[in-house]
C-alpha cells in the first residue's frame, strides 16, 4: 500500500485512516495543508454514521467532496459495509489519501474517483450523496438534485453561516435568493433558508423534499433531505415554503406564506427540521468519536417542538425589563400554560407555541433565582 507522504494514521470513531500530519483542528477559518481534514468535523461525520445506519434503504452512495475519504471510510466501516460507495475528489492528491484509506480499511466497497463532482453526476446517479464543500454548497446543489435516484437522500453542509444567519444579507440574497436578517434565532432562519434553497432546486427537477434531519453546530449548518419524485410533490413542497416576520423592537415573530414587509426573512423552509421515525432509529453507539455529544443532540432534536422559531432567555428578560431568570424555571412556568421545549440551536433558547404577550407575562412572574 502506498501511504501519502507527510501523513499520519489517526482513529476517529471505530475507524483508522491517514490524514495530513498538519491539518485543521477547528473550522472554518483557515484551510491548513493541501488536502483538507478537520478534527472538529468528527461530530458531523458521527451523525452521518448514525443516520446511514438508521436508513438501510440506500444501496449506493457518493461522497462527492471526499478529501481524505474520512467520511466514506467511516460509512463503509462503521455504518454500512453493504453499501457501494464512490469517494470522489477533484484533487489528485486527495485521491491518493482516499485510495490509501480505502485499502487500509479493507472494506472493499469503496471506489476512488478523481473528477469534478458535476461531471461525475452528469453520468451517474446514487441513493445517497454527501456534499461537504468549503463554504457554500449552492454551486453544487443542482448537480446533486440531478444525481439523486428516486427517494434518494442528500447530506449537505454549509459553512457560510454568516450570510445565512443575517450578518451579510446581500451575500445571502445573491447566493440563496433569500433575505436573511440578524436575530436571536438567526441560525435557525439560516438553516431554513438553506433547506428552502435546496427545495427550490429540487422542484426544478420535479422533485419534492422531506427533511430527515437538519441542524446547526459549531460553524456549519447541515441538512439531510430526501427527494420525492413528481411535479405534484414539488408543488406541495414549494407551497410549504414561506417567511418569518421578525420585529426586533417588540420581539414579535410570525409566519406568513407571502413576503408581507421589509421584516420578512425568507423564502425559507417552514416544515419540520427532523423526521421522528428517522430520529427514533438513530443511536449514539459507544464507538462514535463524540458519543456523548451525539447522545445529547439526539435527545435535544427529539424533544424540539415543531415551531419554526425560538426565543432567547436574555432576549425575553430584556423585553420584560428584568434580569434573566433561570432557564429551568422559565421552561417550567411556560410549560404550565402551553407547549415548550429547549432547542439545539442555543443553550439559552426556548421554543414554545405560546403567543409572545403570554410568554412575557409568564416570564415577568418567574421569581429571581
Ligand atoms: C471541505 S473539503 C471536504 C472534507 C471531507 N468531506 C471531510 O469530511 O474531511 C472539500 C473538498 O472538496 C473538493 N472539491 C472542491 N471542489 C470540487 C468539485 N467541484 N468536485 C469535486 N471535489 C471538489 C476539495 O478538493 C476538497 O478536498
Amino acid at each position: 500500500m502506498s501511504v501519502p507522504s507527510g501523513s499520519v494514521l489517526i482513529r476517529e470513531g471505530a475507524t483508522e485512516f491517514f490524514v495530513p500530519s498538519v491539518h485543521s483542528e477547528k473550522g472554518p477559518g483557515k484551510r491548513v495543508g493541501r488536502v483538507f481534514f478537520n478534527d472538529q468535523m468528527a461530530f458531523n461525520r458521527d451523525v452521518t454514521v448514525m443516520l446511514l445506519k438508521a436508513y438501510p434503504r440506500a444501496r449506493t452512495a457518493l461522497d462527492a467532496m471526499a478529501s481524505t475519504g474520512s467520511r466514506a471510510v467511516r460509512i463503509a466501516h462503521e455504518a454500512r459495509p453493504d453499501l457501494s460507495i464512490v469517494a470522489n475528489d477533484r484533487d489528485p492528491e486527495a485521491c491518493e489519501y482516499i485510495a490509501a484509506n480505502a485499502e487500509h480499511t479493507g472494506s472493499g466497497n469503496i471506489e476512488v474517483s478523481n473528477d469534478d463532482l458535476r461531471c461525475l453526476l452528469a453520468r451517474r446517479v446514487f441513493d445517497y450523496i454527501d456534499l461537504d464543500p468549503f463554504g457554500t454548497p449552492v454551486p453544487f446543489v443542482p448537480a446533486v438534485m440531478q444525481g439523486l435516484k428516486r427517494h434518494g437522500v442528500a447530506g449537505i453542509t454549509a459553512t457560510d453561516t454568516a450570510p445565512l444567519a443575517g450578518t451579510y444579507p446581500k451575500k445571502c440574497l445573491r447566493r440563496y435568493g433569500a433575505v436573511s436578517m440578524r436575530s436571536p434565532f438567526g441560525h435557525e432562519t439560516g438553516l431554513r433558508i438553506l433547506i428552502g434553497h435546496i427545495a427550490r432546486e429540487a422542484a426544478k427537477e420535479d422533485k419534492g423534499l422531506e427533511c430527515l434531519l437538519s441542524f446547526y453546530a459549531d460553524h456549519y449548518m447541515r441538512a439531510y433531505v430526501r427527494v420525492v419524485d413528481g411535479g405534484g410533490e414539488a408543488d406541495r413542497t414549494i407551497a410549504g415554503l414561506g417567511y418569518i416576520d421578525y420585529d426586533r423592537t417588540t420581539g414579535e415573530r410570525s409566519v406568513s406564506r407571502e413576503r408581507t414587509s421589509p421584516r420578512s426573512i425568507g423564502p425559507l423552509w417552514l416544515g419540520p427540521l427532523h423526521d421522528a421515525e428517522v430520529l427514533a432509529g438513530m443511536t449514539a453507539g459507544e464507538n462514535l468519536q463524540t458519543m456523548r455529544r451525539c447522545a445529547k443532540y439526539l435527545d435535544l432534536w427529539g424533544q424540539e417542538l415543531d415551531v419554526p422559531f425560538f426565543y432567547d432567555n436574555d432576549e425575553l428578560a430584556s423585553l420584560v425589563g428584568t434580569s434573566p431568570r433561570r432557564l429551568e424555571s422559565v421552561l417550567e412556568a411556560l410549560g404550565a400554560s402551553g407547549r415548550v421545549s429547549r432547542t439545539h440551536f442555543s443553550p439559552t433558547g426556548i421554543r414554545t407555541d405560546l403567543a409572545l404577550r403570554d410568554i412575557l407575562s409568564i416570564y415577568a412572574s418567574v421569581k429571581e433565582r
